[in-house]
């Protein structure tokens, strides 16, 4: 079989001439990080574009988790997801604190408001959820919840580049959103994160926690770490803010046209787009019910797999299951029903920019044909 292989994502790029335009200004200024006029411009850039009041770049997405628990002084019990990257719990972990899963509600895959509740104890003192798919967790209720137990939010808004509800940007909900710029998100810095904040004096805390706790030349004001972004990756980044909007207007299209496809095929479901939701499609999740469509989605997913056709059970295994986490009250099976059928039953489809016509139509052919 000689076909193309079609992979699950694939990064955004910019102009080759145009990126090699900008090495040369780094080149020339020999200004290569440290707050440097290219990681000004795009933080400026992405306030705009995000409709947010302050950001701070990072050199990551997980970065960002970490540095937002210290700049709030978490401590104790963090309520949060297990159907999230590893990443999410890790940063708990990092702090000192222990993190303590909550389940997810089936229509959008974030934590369930419903539960939070029973899972606060004396220690809580944060809860951090995922806007999983980038597809907005339940706002309101998460924010009364904290607001009635004086409890901080820190949202992992990792998959939620450019997300609205109402015309606002969810990174302005909570106390804190992080972002992820890897490669394989809707916009991406090669590698890339970055933490937004509400206001000044917050943005000027977390800049000295990303360099070390450096308040100035001699000053150490906190503990901090390094993860800084540099030049190159701030106009890389630049570059390709121009070109998102029409990459996310084409992952618009690839969503419509599964949707259209695998509507009416029995025991795959997937997201519909949400009222007053703008969304970035930034994945393609189907969630296989094994009986109606008369096949696991293992075995769908090794089918794609042998046919050229790369999708990713994401998030499978819940995190709640790795040897770390698996021995905390919280991660029992029996406490998170719907994150243990949801990862048994999840696939996320190719969904990138770069898909055309015959991908999509290969895509369809082989998840579209597979019920009995
Ligand atoms: C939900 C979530 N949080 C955090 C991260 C970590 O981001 P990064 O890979 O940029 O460190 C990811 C990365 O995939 C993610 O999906």
């Amino acid at each position: 079989m000689n076909q193309k292989l079609i992979t699950v994502t694939s990064p955004l790029l910019p102009e080759l001439d145009e990126f090699q335009g900008l090495l040369k200004e780094i080149w020339d200024s020999k200004w290569v990080t440290n707050n440097g006029q290219f990681h000004k411009q795009l933080e400026q850039a992405l306030c705009e574009y995000l409709k947010i009041p302050y950001i701070s770049l990072f050199t990551n997405g997980t970065l960002p988790l970490l540095t937002a628990l210290q700049a709030l002084h978490i401590n104790g019990e963090v309520i949060t997801t297990p159907y999230s990257f590893v990443a999410t719990t890790h940063a708990i972990w990092w702090n000192g604190c222990k993190p303590v899963f909550v389940d997810i509600e089936e229509s959008t895959c974030g934590i369930n408001p419903d539960k939070i509740e029973a899972a606060i104890t004396p220690r809580t003192t944060a809860i951090m959820p995922v806007h999983c798919y980038g597809i907005p967790c339940d706002l309101e209720r998460i924010q009364a919840i904290a607001d009635k137990y004086n409890l901080r939010v820190i949202y992992d808004a990792a998959h939620a580049f450019g997300v609205e509800v109402n015309g606002e940007s969810v990174l302005n909900q909570g106390d804190l959103a992080t972002l992820s710029f890897h490669a394989t998100k809707v916009f991406n810095t090669l590698e890339g994160g970055a933490l937004v904040m509400h206001d000044a004096e917050t943005k000027k805390r977390i800049d000295y926690l990303k360099n070390f706790g450096f308040a100035g030349e001699t000053e150490v004001v906190a503990p901090g770490i390094n993860s800084k972004m540099d030049e190159v990756r701030a106009a890389y980044g630049l570059l390709n803010l121009k070109q998102v909007d029409e990459a996310i207007e084409k992952r618009h299209q690839v969503a419509m046209r599964y949707r259209e496809a695998l509507r009416d095929v029995k025991g795959i479901r997937f997201f519909d787009d949400m009222p007053g939701v703008r969304h970035n499609y930034s994945y393609f999740p189907i969630f296989v019910d094994a009986e109606q469509y008369g096949m696991t989605r293992d075995e769908l997913y090794f089918k794609m797999k042998e046919q050229g056709v790369l999708g990713r059970r994401y998030f499978y295994p819940l995190i709640s299951t790795f040897s770390t986490y698996r021995g905390l009250p919280s991660a029992a099976p029996e406490n998170l029903p719907v994150a243990t059928r949801i990862a048994n039953e999840v696939i996320c489809l190719p969904m990138h920019h770069g898909l055309d016509e015959d991908d999509i139509g290969r895509v369809i052919e082989i998840v579209g044909s597979s019920s009995c």
